[in-house]
């Protein structure tokens, strides 16, 4: 039995979970920054590094309770190393080092966008490698096929605004709060499809690279034209919910047929998209293929990610030493295979 202890702190979410690699997925707290960043339109890294501070302890003392853990029970420690705010990936860091070190236990860093990637391992129906994973999120988009933990090749990105980031500054022109892509996706569910027809970026030429910038400025320039009625508005936010998941699905598709995989994963927070989850379902039918994806509330950050992940590694022998590290910018295929 082995059962490790998740820290989650990369940007405006403290997730904390315990995961057995028998038992499964025993406890997960979360505690979401949101409201404090609500009034700024987006997250300031300051007052998230400090909420964290604040909420770190009670939510790790809440996981182990939950999990009816004691020490002696956890194997190691688990905590978000990179990528992320830096600021905010020191806390989770701090803490999960000086936990380890306390306990005289090991403890990994663990990726972030790899903590996404694996987040479908913690349902039921688990997906077997090799498969291609669609992971898009507030910071990344990626097309990365998976051979296996740690067995990573990154064949296409976005060039400059991720998915959700597209979502997000979409949402902000809408005047919608953040975080705006839920919110544009719960106004778009009251369009009418056929009003207006978004570009779906890069898609008329070969490559599996992703640009969503353009969206934003077609956005903006849609609705300076456009009356201010609801409906009128929530047809536009259909119509940049449709580009997206086209596009999405557009790239998706050549990439399963250049590698040849049957099974797609998609995570990161904009895969609780409901259009695009019931997109790439009908297109994975189609092909004879199956689509995995995490409950909704393991799509967004969370601890349960973190632990799974770190504990993947850990099994395999891997730990970080005593320095406490944090890595803004950390490219998924430079991790070691498991
Ligand atoms: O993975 P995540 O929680 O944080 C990062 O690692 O970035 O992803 C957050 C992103 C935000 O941009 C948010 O607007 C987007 O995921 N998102 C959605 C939906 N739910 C979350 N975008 C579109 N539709 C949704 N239902
Ligand atoms: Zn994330």
């Amino acid at each position: 039995m082995m059962r490790v202890l998740g820290i989650e702190t990369s940007c405006d979410e403290t997730g904390v979970a315990v995961y057995d690699d028998e038992q499964g997925l025993l406890s997960h707290t979360l505690y979401s920054q949101v409201k404090l960043h609500a009034d700024y339109g987006g997250v300031v890294p300051e007052l998230a590094s400090r909420d964290h501070v604040r909420k770190i302890v009670p939510l790790v003392k809440q996981a182990l309770a939950d999990a009816n853990c004691t020490l002696d029970d956890i194997y190691g420690v688990a905590y978000t190393k990179g990528p992320g705010l830096v600021g905010a990936l020191l806390v989770g860091a701090c803490m999960g080092r000086a936990l380890a070190y306390s306990w005289d236990k090991p403890a990994i860093g663990v990726h972030h966008m790899e903590g996404h990637l694996l987040a479908p391992m913690l349902e039921d129906d688990v997906p077997a490698f090799p498969f291609l994973a669609l992971l898009v999120s507030g910071g990344h988009s990626m097309l990365v096929a998976v051979e296996g933990i740690g067995k990573y090749e990154v064949l296409g990105e976005s060039v400059d605004d991720a998915a959700g980031e597209a979502f997000d500054k979409t949402a902000k022109l809408m005047g919608l709060d953040y975080p705006g892509g839920p919110r544009l996706a719960k106004l778009a569910a009251k369009g009418e499809s056929g009003h207006y027809r978004f570009p779906r970026p890069m898609t008329d030429k070969p490559g599996l690279n992703f640009s969503f910038s353009g969206l934003k400025t077609f956005a903006a320039n849609t609705i300076a034209a456009e009356s201010d009625d609801e409906q009128t508005r929530a047809n536009i936010a259909l119509a940049f919910e449709e580009a997206v998941v086209d596009t999405l699905s557009i790239k998706c598709r050549r990439a399963l047929k250049q590698t040849g995989y049957k099974n797609l994963v998609i995570a990161g927070g904009v895969s609780a998209n409901t259009r695009l989850r019931s997109s790439l379902a009908e297109m994975m039918t189609s092909l004879g293929g199956k689509v995995y994806y995490p409950r909704g509330e393991f799509c967004t950050d969370n601890g349960a990610m973190i632990a799974y992940a770190g504990l993947q590694r850990l099994k395999a022998g891997q730990t970080d030493d005593l320095g406490v590290k944090g890595i803004p910018r950390w490219p998924l295929d430079t991790l070691p295979p498991v």
